[in-house]
């Protein structure tokens, strides 16, 4: 697979619109699936985690149409969808599986799905749980891992807490509450995305949400809709960290998805010192969208801990990345979780800067990365090890470094942002190939 080289230097300067929200693909796509009617999505995600629901969900036999960014979706209804006559793929997806699993366990069939090696090795035990309270059938491999082999039927209506915050695991709980036999729950401690209960809502499920506490009615009549998906604030939070760390940088970033349950982020990032403004904001679809406009600053650094990881645990590779450009560095605590995503994003990030040269002490739940004192990153040679989010964090600190890095199988930034290095190059005004 291919490497990248990253020459650092420059400025990021100008105005983008990105490719969809992952996580809003995700679900507008699984829900047209169980939808009567047509569902147009407009500006679907051009991630390749997106496009292994759109596979599945073809296997689970719906009809799925897609061109220049628009999928039209044939939905069945929600008693529509077939046996697969293979094993459904969720690739490198952990919320394509999980999700769905939600979904497989209240289908009258039995079906399998797995995922990557990567995939294969992260825990399911957190959605095989719930669903088999619910009554599905599960097997899954050693340490409860995927193959997860579903038996689905009819399931009872569950009232869960789940020990961990997860808006994936959430996610599944009520798509197997639209099966259930009367109002399913599901409490939360710390109010993960809730992109599920918007757009089950746009559809025209009955989900009530109250301090925490989400409940979902069973059996509603989902119906077929045209909908647009913000660009990803998660992907967005790339050029963000580039604008921040390279000197005379702005950037504009338009119609961004600015939930409030993922854009903590951006006031994290302001209580350190970044100029971010927000010009407009507006609703669509049931989700906030709005521009970004960010200018180059030096950061104070800060502690992220407790509630603010699952608030904003896609960005934190990024933010612990900004670290040697902090005057104080970062310190993340309480992200255990960190461990368990698509890599162990705690010793992946700490091992790549420390190659470049920075100051990094891991602790088993997260990791301090000292500031500019520590001294300017040189660059080094980088593995993400498949972890599209480590390899775009790293190759954005490079930008900030002395000499060239060189990102090892760079290509698994497709995983949620195929156009990552072309766009930097773009807004630096290097010409690409
Ligand atoms: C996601 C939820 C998060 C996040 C993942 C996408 C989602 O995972 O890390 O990238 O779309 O629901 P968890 O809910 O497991 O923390």
């Amino acid at each position: 697979m291919g490497k990248r080289t990253i020459a650092p230097g420059g400025k990021i300067e100008g105005e983008i619109e990105l490719p969809g929200d992952k996580s809003i693909s995700h679900r507008y796509a699984i829900i047209g699936a169980l939808a009567e009617g047509t569902t147009e999505i407009s500006n679907y995600a051009s991630a390749a985690d997106c496009q292994s629901t759109l596979e599945c969900l073809r296997h689970l036999g719906i009809e799925i149409e897609s061109a220049k960014g628009v999928v039209r979706i044939a939905g069945e209804g929600l008693d529509g969808l077939k046996q697969p006559r293979r094993t459904l793929d969720a690739e490198n997806s952990g919320s394509t599986m999980r999700m769905l699993a939600g979904v497989l366990a209240g289908q009258p069939f039995t079906s399998t799905i797995t995922g990557d090696d990567s995939l294969r090795r992260r825990p399911m035990r957190r959605v095989i749980e719930p669903l088999r309270q619910m009554g599905a059938e599960i097997k899954s491999s050693e340490g409860d891992r995927a193959p997860l082999e579903i038996r689905g039927g009819k399931l009872h209506a569950i009232d869960y807490t789940p020990p961990i915050p997860s808006a994936q695991v959430k996610s599944a709980i009520l798509f197997a509450g639209l099966y259930g036999d009367g109002v399913t729950t599901v409490r939360e401690s710390v109010c993960t995305r809730d992109h599920t209960e918007l757009a089950l809502r746009e559809f025209g499920a009955n989900v009530e949400v109250s301090r925490g506490v989400v409940r979902i009615h069973p059996r509603p009549k989902l119906v077929g809709r045209k909908l647009t998906v913000p660009s990803d604030l998660s992907t967005a939070m790339f050029l963000v960290a580039a604008t921040l760390i390279l000197p005379e940088s702005s950037l504009m970033l338009h119609n961004v998805g600015l939930n409030p349950t993922r854009a903590k982020v951006l006031d994290f990032l302001t209580s350190i010192g970044a100029p971010i403004r927000v010009p407009s904001l507006q609703a669509r679809d049931g989700e906030l969208v709005g521009n970004i406009s960010v200018r180059h600053a030096t950061l104070e650094g800060g502690t992220i801990a407790g509630a603010q990881v699952a608030e904003m645990i896609d960005e934190l590779p990024m933010l612990a990345a900004l670290g040697p450009f902090t005057e104080k560095g970062m310190e993340i605590h309480d992200a255990q979780e960190l461990r368990v995503k698509e890599s162990d994003r705690i010793r992946t990030i700490a091992e790549g800067l420390r190659a470049m040269g920075a100051r990094v002490e891991e602790f088993p739940d997260g990791l301090r990365v000292e500031g500019r004192s520590a001294g300017k990153l040189r660059g080094a040679k980088i593995d993400p090890e498949g972890d599209h989010r480590i390899a775009m964090a790293l190759a954005v600190a490079a930008l900030g470094a002395e000499g060239d890095t060189v990102i090892r199988d760079a290509d698994c930034v497709g995983v949620s942002f195929p156009q990552f290095f072309e766009v930097v190059e773009r807004l630096r005004g290097v010409e690409t190939r």
